[in-house]
């Protein structure tokens, strides 16, 4: 279990500075809100690890931009409370924004996890949840930001692509990164193909490394996020 400086949720959002995250709770888990947008296998692994108590870390509940998707049938069919917050359904971007921090707030996550969330969190979000917020991305950052990276990656003629593991700021897949896996880039892939595999190592690197952010904690500085 993570020792550190106070509840993650009173320090300021800066990644500039030193943060580290604990879990304050009464169960001693880390206490994290998964975001989805799909399918969640990624969601689906996390559910997994959380079966074993010395993993770390405890889903309190599973939110989603959109109805009607796996994810949130994956976080029911596990028992953990899910909620809907579409953009669609206010006036502005920045409304939506507050509305998501508000639903993610209710739950007084330790750690908030994005995990094929096809939106990009705003300002409101970020001055809440900033330092402290985890996002995978099918590519090896800083090459391919954005929604297409098998394919661009691909277009491109990489010979090795990846996943990516990093905190969330206020670009795009620009945060300070965590971790890495690289994945072989074969001669027949489709876009298709090759996100299906850096999906295979993109659900083992978010396990292991959130289960390791959750039990130990994390600094990060400047860019340099270090699990103790
Ligand atoms: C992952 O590859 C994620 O990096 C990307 O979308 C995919 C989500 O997969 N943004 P799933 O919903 O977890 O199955």
């Amino acid at each position: 279990m993570p020792t550190g400086t106070g509840p993650a949720h009173d320090r300021p959002a800066s990644l500039d500075s030193l943060s580290r995250v604990t879990a304050p709770h009464a169960d001693h888990r880390c206490a994290v809100v998964v975001l989805v947008s799909g399918s969640g296998t990624n969601l689906q692994a996390l559910l997994d690890a959380t079966a074993d108590p010395g993993y770390g870390v405890c889903i309190r509940a599973v939110g989603a931009d959109r109805c009607d998707i796996e994810g949130l049938a994956r976080a029911r069919r596990a028992g953990i409370p899910t909620f809907v917050c579409r953009v669609a359904d206010f006036p502005t971007r920045a409304d939506w924004d507050v509305a998501l921090a508000a639903h993610v707030a209710a739950y007084e996550p330790d750690l908030v996890v994005l995990a094929g969330f096809l939106k990009l969190t705003g300002e409101v979000f970020l001055a809440r949840f900033g330092g402290r917020t985890v996002n995978t991305h099918p590519a090896l950052s800083p090459s391919f930001p954005g929604m297409h990276a098998p394919r661009d990656a691909l277009e491109h003629g990489v010979k090795v692509s990846g996943c990516t593991l990093f905190v969330v700021d206020d670009g795009v897949d620009s945060g300070p990164i965590i971790a890495q896996t690289a994945v072989p880039v074969q001669d027949d892939d489709t876009a298709a193909s090759l996100h299906e595999r850096i999906k295979v190592a993109e659900r083992a690197l978010l396990v292991d490394v959130v289960g390791r952010m959750a039990r130990e904690g994390f600094t990060i500085s400047q860019r340099k996020v270090s699990i103790p």
